[in-house]
């Protein structure tokens, strides 16, 4: 997705843009731009590729001042060029302006309002620039604001005007920006982590509003243009945090964080005497939580992953139909959803676009909705009635890691408080509780064989295919291991359900088609074992996740990664942690940008 900064203050501006916009890389961007505002001049540089270019290229101009924005461009209308890139102006270049989002109705602008203009882009954004421009007689505010009521579609927005050097204006529509609140100074970004090191008081903008920032003062204005109060949030998040600390890889260091942020998940949400939850956010009365008969998880990716394990987490313990929904699939179909439904809208980035308009679908059809979400202050935190924040912290690499263990563990947290209220005993609670306050540590041993797992990637790098297979509650396991493998180490992997080999995915397997298998002690233990045995059969290499202890598994494979033994409920909670460190040593192995895949981005905030 695009990425935008932007500062006013007294600190000269271009350090600021520069290192703010390296902070946004993870979001994925294929060009860049910066834009300062100083005497009566607005100059601008562009380049195509990675920061490092642009960073290069401004050291060849004259670029001093203390105002200025700065833009990661992801392409959506319009090829990667440096024409295509931010920031863009209209006819004269007195106006600058950054967007992230899509206008929608920009050919319909285009027609009905310049005439005439000479556009210099493919892009959306800059017909944006040149309506704000058709508007403009001395006040920005007033012009972005006219010229947004003319747009249909979704924005982050920043501009900036020569004649109002010492003012950016922002404003939002379905493209989060977050204000940063300084010493004298603003920061305004796509998210926090450009303004972290500078200030953790930030002010959220909300879809509609328009910010007038300049060095006295912060104004806020709703969509019918009505000046707004806004609470400053503080943010949990240090910089250090959202640094490597020392590993290779952003991916590696949130792989190697969950052992501390699934304490951050459980901490205060539980009563170990009553056996139950207690998620304060879930902002629903006994009486209304007894009204649900159906819950539905909807979210996408990674996150509908630790859906379906939420769902079995439901039925199990809470005896409630439940259904995991990709939200996109959702969305389009007839969901029959009602006032006796509990909707739970998961995300990391609380951005994701096609969740968001299943959230807003479900809310129109009278649902319970809350959300499961990691980012502070995200949208789709603020657009549900209550919920959870899974306080995984920043979560930079594209891939997700640490959020999926620590969604699971709010939606177990979920199941057992509605569970308690029927079906599940003060003891079985109180054993599941204990059973998960010890994930933590057996989080370490899995992570423990990090060395182990690498040396099975190097054993199995050069195979072009594979197959995950998992039973139960090590389906979703086996689902999300082979998001992680193709979407880092860009390895062809596919799971299955075991079940399913015989109806059809059994035809892939040869010598040359490796298969991992989930195969802990559980109540499927047995029937995976029939699976391996099936596989060995064709001559296909095995590797297979068991259960620390069982020495049998020996005998089927050399190619072992143990688990320490938990809940069965509790098992994608460790399963899942040795295949993310195999798909990131494979993607390492393999040469690849594990932080930042091609083709992928952070927070799909387009459909
Ligand atoms: C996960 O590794 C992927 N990057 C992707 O599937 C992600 O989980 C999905 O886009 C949903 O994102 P969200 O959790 O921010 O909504």
């Amino acid at each position: 997705m695009c990425g935008i900064v932007g500062y006013i203050g007294k600190k000269e501006v271009l350090p600021i843009l520069i290192s703010g916009l390296r902070r946004l890389e993870y979001r994925g961007y294929d060009s860049a731009g910066v834009a300062i505002s100083h005497a009566g001049k607005v100059k601008k540089i562009k380049s195509v590729g990675k920061i490092d270019v642009l960073a290069e290229k401004v050291k060849s101009v004259d670029l001093v001042g203390s105002v200025g924005i700065a833009h990661t461009r992801w392409a959506t209308h319009g090829g990667v060029t440096e024409e295509n890139a931010h920031p863009h102006i209209g006819c004269q270049d007195d106006l600058v302006i950054c967007h992230n989002g899509i206008i929608e109705n920009y050919r319909e602008l285009k027609e009905n309002f310049l005439k005439g203009h000479t556009l210099r882009s493919q892009t959306d954004t800059e017909v944006l620039a040149h309506l704000i421009e058709i508007f403009y007689e001395g006040d920005l505010l007033k012009a972005v604001q006219k010229a947004l009521a003319e747009v249909r579609g979704t924005y982050g927005l920043v501009a900036m005007h020569a004649a109002e050097p010492n003012k950016i204006i922002a404003a939002r529509l379905g493209s989060p920006l977050v204000i940063g609140v300084g010493e004298n100074e603003y920061y305004v970004a796509s998210d926090t982590s450009p303004m972290l090191a500078h200030t953790k008081n930030v002010v959220f903008l909300d879809d509609g509003e328009v910010a007038e920032i300049t060095l006295e003062s912060l104004k806020i204005y709703n969509v019918e243009q009505k000046a707004v109060d806004k609470n400053i949030e503080k943010i949990e998040w240090d910089e250090a945090q959202a640094e490597k600390q020392g590993f290779d890889h952003f991916m590696l260091k949130e792989i190697f964080d969950q052992p501390t942020v699934i304490k951050d998940a459980i901490r205060g949400r539980y009563s170990l005497d009553e056996g139950t939850a207690h998620l304060g956010g879930l902002n629903m009365t006994d009486e209304q939580m007894h009204q649900v008969k159906r819950v539905v998880m909807l979210a996408c990716g990674t996150a509908y992953y630790a859906g379906l394990v939420g769902k079995y987490a439901f039925e199990r313990l809470a005896g409630l139909p439940t259904e995991a929904d990709v939200a996109s699939e959702f969305r389009y179909r007839d969901p029959i959803i009602d006032k006796h439904t509990l909707v739970f809208a998961i995300s990391q980035s609380g951005e994701t676009a096609d969740t968001l308009a299943a959230l807003r679908e479900a809310k129109r059809k009278g649902a319970f909705v809350r959300g499961v979400v990691n980012v502070v202050g995200s949208t789709i935190a603020r657009e549900t009635d209550g919920g959870t924040y899974i306080h995984a912290g920043p979560e930079l690499a594209v891939a997700s890691s640490k959020a999926y263990t620590n969604m699971v563990a709010t939606l177990i947290l979920y199941a057992l408080q509605f569970g308690r209220l029927n079906r599940v005993s003060v003891a079985t609670g109180e054993r599941l509780l204990n059973a998960l306050l010890e994930i933590p540590e057996k989080m370490k041993l899995v992570l423990a064989q990090n060395d182990k797992i690498k040396s099975l990637a190097e054993k199995y790098k050069s195979y072009k295919n594979c197959i995950y297979l998992g039973r139960g509650i090590n389906f979703p396991v086996a689902l999300e291991g082979a998001l992680k493998l193709k979407e880092i180490s860009y390895v062809h992997c596919e799971a299955f359900a075991g079940g399913e080999m015989k109806h059809g995915p059994i035809a892939l397997l040869a010598p040359d088609f490796p298969v991992l298998a989930i195969m802990t002690k559980n109540q499927l233990y047995e029937k995976m074992r029939s699976n391996v045995e099936e596989i060995l059969a064709r001559k296909a290499p095995v590797i297979i996740i068991a259960t620390q202890g069982d020495d049998e598994v020996k005998e089927l494979s050399e190619d072992v990664i143990y688990i320490p033994p938990t809940m069965e409920l509790l098992e994608p909670l460790l399963n899942t942690i040795a295949l993310q460190l195999y798909a990131y040593h494979m993607a390492v192995i393999l040469g690849k940008d594990v932080d930042r895949p091609r083709n992928l981005a952070k927070s799909v905030t387009v459909e």
